[in-house]
């Protein structure tokens, strides 16, 4: 798979899996737009980069804020003269229960990242992706298939919205020959835990749990995503739109996703 010349866009590239997207593009020869809030993670992730290939753009802005958004696209079309592959991986996971009293609060935040961002981004990229035939790959999760713990209504609600979306979104543009599909990890070690706020124990704790609810009794590693990506994104998937790829460990296979013993406070 060559990415010579190809200008691929990566939110949440600062770490986890969008970092690993980022690594594993640029050793594909591609132009790679990193986007994230933290310039520090972003540019350790690009000094990773650069060892293997052409040095990633970073950009920093929060795809929540449209005008960011539009930063982003502008940016790169300025940059290179074009976009091929968009790939959303910005997410937040934020913890709240249906009667608790900050549960709008971060029912809006968390779709606001998870789901909005994606579509501002999409409708700003198409024009871009119809003239270079690309595609788009979206990172979401299992919850489409059953609650994922309690608590994580917010989180659930807007990555089975954005599998809905991503297939709307395919349904569109294939006339246009731009495809759109979605990636569904789950469990993968990264900073996802440890960015809603708990502490060092707890995350490991929780870690633990989840590893023991897979049915391969494992958790993925960030570059085990980013090879499925990097596949569904090249030309070998030319026949793949409005589809969504599990790679769970074998979560689903025991019926409702990722209940564990832990319970979020
Ligand atoms: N890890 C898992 O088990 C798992 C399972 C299923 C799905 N996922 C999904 O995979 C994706 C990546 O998650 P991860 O596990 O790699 O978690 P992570 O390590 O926490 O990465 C999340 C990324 O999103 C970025 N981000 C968050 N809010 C943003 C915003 N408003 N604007 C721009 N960037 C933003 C973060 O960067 P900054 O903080 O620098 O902005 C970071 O780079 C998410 O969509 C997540 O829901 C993960």
């Amino acid at each position: 798979m060559d990415f010579k010349n190809k200008v691929v866009i990566i939110t949440g590239a600062s770490s986890g899996i969008g970092a690993a997207i980022a690594l594993l593009f640029t050793k594909k020869g591609a132009k790679v737009v990193m986007v994230a809030r933290n310039e520090d993670r972003l540019k350790n992730v690009r000094s990773n980069c650069e060892k293997f290939g052409h040095q990633p753009l970073v950009i920093v802005a929060d795809v929540s804020k449209d005008s960011e958004a539009k930063r982003v696209i502008n940016t790169t079309v300025s940059q290179y003269g074009r976009i091929d592959i968009l790939v959303n991986s910005a997410g937040i996971s934020k913890i709240a229960g249906i009667v608790d009293d900050n549960a709008l609060k971060v029912f809006d935040e968390v779709m606001s990242v998870n789901l909005r961002s994606i579509v501002s981004l999409t409708h700003l990229a198409t024009p871009h992706l119809i003239a270079s035939k690309g595609n788009i790959v979206n990172v979401s999760s299992i919850p489409d298939f059953g609650a994922l713990a309690a608590r994580t209504f917010s989180y659930s609600t807007s990555k089975a919205a954005l599998d809905h979306f991503s297939k709307c979104v395919a349904f569109e543009l294939a006339p246009e020959g731009v495809r759109c599909n979605t990636v569904n990890p789950r469990p993968v070690r990264t900073e996802v835990i440890a960015h809603t706020g708990v502490s060092k124990e707890e995350e490991d704790a929780i870690w633990k749990e989840i590893e023991k609810v897979t049915a391969l009794g494992r958790v993925s590693d960030a570059s085990e995503v980013a090879e499925l990506i990097v596949f569904l994104a090249s030309n070998k998937a030319r026949g793949i739109t409005g589809s969504s790829f599990v790679t769970d460990n074998g979560s689903l296979l025991q019926g409702v996703s990722m209940s564990t013993s832990f319970e979020f406070k």
